[in-house]
């Protein structure tokens, strides 16, 4: 994955843990690298590796830390970073979710190595909306769920998330309803 991907854990450690965790989450993964490059490619593995590592360090399961993640990927690393193509996705939390399948085609002129994740939408109701996410990477439900957390914070909208289908038990994708406003309430 690209280096903002890594840097984002970085970021992510420190702040909410301080530098001392950070350095220990990077000697347990075994890597070496003194600040990760945002535009240059790395290894799935080296970020597999430290979201495992975090996990021992900081005392969290994989979808404690995966579910922050997702959270602070969108209210730090992506409104800090890319504030305007977030911003320009849509007015509301709908219209958002709405446009999420065409987003990842604009980050790709940003980051054209990307390998952007999937995503499907299906059985709009004005307060609801079901998400499809595919993925040729495994593990990862727990940061979209963080994600959409994210970017109902990001709009101040109280929301719930559902997931409803799952890769790693046997179904061909996972799925996602999301309710806002009074569907929240059904
Ligand atoms: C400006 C905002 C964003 C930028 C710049 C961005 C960029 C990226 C980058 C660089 C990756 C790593 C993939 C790779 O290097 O091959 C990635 C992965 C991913 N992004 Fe985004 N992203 C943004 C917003 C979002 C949002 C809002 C969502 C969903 C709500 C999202 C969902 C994902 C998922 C699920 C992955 C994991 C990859 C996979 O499933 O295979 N991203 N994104």
């Amino acid at each position: 994955m690209y280096g903002m991907v890594n840097k984002a854990i970085q970021d992510l450690v420190t702040i909410k843990f301080g530098e001392d965790k950070w350095e220990a989450v990077k000697r347990k993964a075994g890597v070496e690298i003194d600040s990760f490059v945002s535009n240059d490619s790395y290894p799935d593995s080296l970020t597999y590796g430290l979201v495992g590592a975090a996990t021992e360090v900081l005392g969290l399961s994989a979808d404690q830390i995966l579910f922050a993640f997702g959270e602070f990927w969108v209210l730090h690393t992506a409104k800090l970073g890319y504030g305007d193509l977030l911003s320009s996705a849509g007015r509301n939390l709908g219209e958002f979710l709405d446009y999420l399948p065409s987003f990842h085609v604009r980050v790709q002129l940003i980051f054209p190595n990307l390998k952007p994740p999937r995503f499907e939408t299906s059985d709009r109701l004005p307060e609801q909306i079901t998400m499809h996410y595919f993925s040729h990477r495994h593990g990862l439900s727990m940061f979209v769920l963080g994600l959409f957390s994210g970017v109902a914070k990001m709009y101040d909208t109280p929301a719930t998330t559902t997931q409803t289908k799952f890769k790693d038990k046997g179904d061909d994708h996972d799925e996602f309803i999301v309710r806002w406003g009074d569907a929240m309430k059904v």
